[in-house]
């Protein structure tokens, strides 16, 4: 099969489909590769480089009557209306917002894979280009706020006198979010950040920043996404957006909620109070804004002096890093479409990624794919907790006590009614229990199951044991020495299996 990749033809676009060393990697899989002549000048990959990297370059004819053909947009009606019917077009679509697009895909006969539509699972996060583009365009968001702040980020003790560190809102710590706290940090900056997903604090403290409170009711969501507001958590958090964005040199919003409007967070009464030379950037211009002042693709001055950017193409503006990251992401879905490495899509209907971005098939409308559930992005999705943790009352330390006191009075009872040859070892293992208790109780529960790998080894000490013992003439401890070995080694070599198929899990095809 034929994988062509286009010049996108969208105005101004940089990004292309398939760098240089994605294109080869396509060709690895089985498939002529052909691109357009010009199609990566603008993320600096120009001809020469797909013809070094022993890459077919052709017409656009040549490209849009292959077999595949994998852009970034979504394609046009001229482009729709040259697709081969049968074949298959690969690219960012906004299905759920286009139906247009998906009628004519489907009145075209085309089989048409949605690139933005991929479900976000653990398996699928390396097709995953909605995150690729948001992790590169949160980095750009900062470079683009530095470049208009007219101070440093980085706090500094100069002969000319004392700088302060550039003080940094970001709202919303996805997958951008999280980015842009990253970058600002990396530059110098204080960053403070928020988020409606209480679980999301552990990873903004992890980077350095400090997560923002409020006191409000916040439920940790079960899916990795936000839902809408109440209006009493949005009465809540508007002081504090006030608040917080007055204090601020830099403010980057990045919220949104799934299918919805970006919700309007930052007022235009916020933006006024802000001092002059602060600096908005507004990630979610595309989908309305979260800030008042914004329009989409404009760099907007407010009369107080606030600059606020509404760019929707921070990913295109890194197009080469982009490019090269979008590709990977194409690389790896037909990794998974072409099972047998041969050059020819087979597409699994029965698997959830698969599914979930099939738009149209051999002309048929595919769309909406089934709900998908999705996990939680961090921290396990908590059963709704409505109340603030009426804080879980502490162990009585009486019990500890008491607990403690009938096990020495055990040890002591045994001890004396043992021989006396058998009191070390009962030390050993009651010591043995009470180390192990505390050990094994302050270990992650994640931790678990490696950890059984290293106790199961342990059983090998019952395994010398019980070998050193089976030579005894007693045929009783005979049969025990046997079972011991046993099921000692089922324990060990259990232990070692689980581990390994924990391992294999990990492990790249
Ligand atoms: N401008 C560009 O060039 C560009 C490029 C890529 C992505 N984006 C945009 O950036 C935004 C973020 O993308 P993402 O991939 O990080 O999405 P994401 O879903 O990973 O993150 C969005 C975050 O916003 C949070 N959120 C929702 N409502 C909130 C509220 N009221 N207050 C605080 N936080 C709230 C969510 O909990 C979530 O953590 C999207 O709007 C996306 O379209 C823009």
């Amino acid at each position: 099969m034929r994988i062509g990749i286009p010049r996108e033809s969208r105005p101004g676009e940089t990004l292309v489909a398939a760098t240089a060393t994605t294109a080869a990697q396509l060709a690895a899989l089985g498939y002529d590769v052909v691109v357009e002549r010009g199609a990566g000048a603008g993320a600096a990959q120009p001809d020469t480089a797909y013809a070094d990297a022993g890459v077919a370059l052709g017409s656009a004819d040549d490209v849009w009557s292959s077999d595949v053909v994998v852009k970034v947009n979504a394609p046009t009606d001229e482009e729709v209306a040259r697709l081969r019917p049968g074949s298959t077009v690969v690219g960012l679509m906004a299905p759920a917002r286009s139906p247009e697009l998906v009628d004519r895909l489907a009145a075209q006969g085309v089989t048409a894979l949605a690139m933005d539509a991929v479900p976000r699972i653990s398996r699928a996060q390396s097709m995953d280009v909605l995150s690729s583009m948001a992790n590169v365009a949160g980095y750009r968001a900062v470079i683009e706020a530095a470049h208009e702040f007219g101070r440093l980020f980085t706090g500094q003790v100069t002969a000319a006198g004392k700088v302060p560190p550039a003080r940094v809102f970001v709202v919303g710590a996805g997958v951008a979010g999280l980015a842009a706290i990253g970058a600002a940090g990396s530059l110098g900056a204080v960053v403070r950040a928020f988020d409606v997903r209480p679980e999301v604090a552990e990873q903004v403290e992890s980077m350095g920043a400090q997560f923002v409170t409020v006191d409000m009711e916040q439920e940790v969501s079960a899916d990795g996404y936000a839902k809408e507001m109440t209006a009493e958590q949005e009465a809540a958090t508007a002081a504090m957006y006030d608040e917080e964005a007055r204090a601020a040199d830099i403010v980057i919003t990045t919220a949104l909620i799934p299918g919805r409007p970006a919700p309007l967070l930052v007022t235009a009464e916020t933006v006024a109070a802000m001092r002059p030379g602060s600096v908005v950037v507004d990630m979610a211009a595309a989908n309305g804004g979260n800030v008042a002042a914004t329009v989409a693709d404009e760099r907007v001055v407010t009369a107080n002096g606030v600059t606020v950017l509404g760019y929707t193409d921070l990913a295109g503006r890194l197009a080469a890093q982009t490019s090269q990251l979008y590709g990977t992401n194409v690389v790896n879905l037909l990794r998974l479409l072409t099972p047998g490495k041969d050059g020819v899509l087979v597409l699994d209907l029965d698997d959830v990624v698969q599914r979930g971005i099939t738009v149209t098939r051999d002309g048929a409308t595919m769309w909406p794919p089934p709900p998908v559930q999705v996990s939680a992005a961090a921290g396990a999705p908590a059963p709704a907790a409505p109340e603030p943790a009426p804080a879980k009352a502490p162990p009585d330390p009486r019990r500890r006590l008491y607990a403690a006191g009938l096990a020495a009075v055990l040890f002591l009872a045994l001890a004396t009614a043992a021989p006396a040859s058998f009191l070390p070892s009962l030390t050993v293992f009651v010591l043995a229990v009470v180390i192990g208790f505390y050990v094994i109780g302050n270990v992650h529960h994640a931790l678990h199951t490696p950890l059984m790998s290293v106790t199961n080894a342990i059983s090998g000490i019952i395994v010398v044991g019980a070998i050193l013992q089976a030579p005894s003439a007693d045929p009783v401890v005979q049969v025990i020495a046997g079972i011991a070995v046993l099921l000692a080694s089922i324990n060990v070599f259990g232990g070692f299996t689980v581990t390994r198929r924990m391992l294999n899990m990990f492990a790249k095809d």
